[in-house]
């Protein structure tokens, strides 16, 4: 099944939620991003931007809608960890997508890690130090290197098409037209 859809010549006929839609077509892994902020408070948040973006000097990036509560924290930080979630980790997936405060359940969070809490069972996780913040629409764009980092063999939690999906599943799945992002 396809949908086409094409950017119009002016703005008002760019059809902005066939792009979502272009856009979701891409599967991705989820991940949670976290810090502290300037009293030691605990935040972070579910991504899908997250990307590789050099091995030497070794840096990742993902971006933050700007109209986002975690801004001011993020705008903030000096460093942030990136937690790659297992097909385990569904539920904090979902958790942490949600506006408000975010529980950082110390039996599952090691919370004393100084860029951020890192889940348990991550499939990898990167200490980051902030090094690069870009305007990019109505997105912001951090770039940090990595100082740090840790992986398992854990099969990842994957994004695709609004959904979740464990890895077995993905790759089983015919058509989504679910897009909440
Ligand atoms: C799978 C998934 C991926 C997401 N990726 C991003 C992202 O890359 N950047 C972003 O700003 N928000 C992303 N979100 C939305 C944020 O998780 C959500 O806006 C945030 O946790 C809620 O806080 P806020 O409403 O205060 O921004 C994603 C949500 C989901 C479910």
């Amino acid at each position: 099944m396809s949908d086409k859809s094409s950017a119009g010549s002016s703005t008002s006929e760019f059809d902005a939620r066939g792009f979502r839609n272009a856009l979701g077509r891409f599967p991705t892994g989820v991940a949670i991003v976290t810090a502290r902020d300037a009293l030691g408070g605990l935040h972070g948040l579910t991504v899908n931007s997250f990307t590789s973006a050099s091995l030497e000097p070794p840096l990742i990036l993902w971006s933050l809608r700007n109209a986002s509560s975690m801004m001011p924290v993020f705008r903030e930080a000096d460093n942030f960890a990136v937690n790659l979630l297992a097909e385990e980790h569904i539920e904090d997936g979902r958790a942490f997508a949600k506006s408000g405060p975010k529980m950082f359940d110390s039996s599952r969070w090691e919370l004393s890690n100084e860029h951020g809490p890192t889940l348990i069972g991550s499939v990898a996780t990167f200490n980051c130090r902030m090094v690069s913040r870009v305007p990019a629409g109505d997105h912001l764009v951090f770039l940090g290197e990595v100082l740090t980092f840790s992986y398992s063999t854990t099969s990842p939690l994957l994004f695709h098409a609004g959904k979740f999906f464990e890895s077995d599943e993905l790759l089983g799945s015919r058509d989504s037209t679910s897009d909440s992002r």
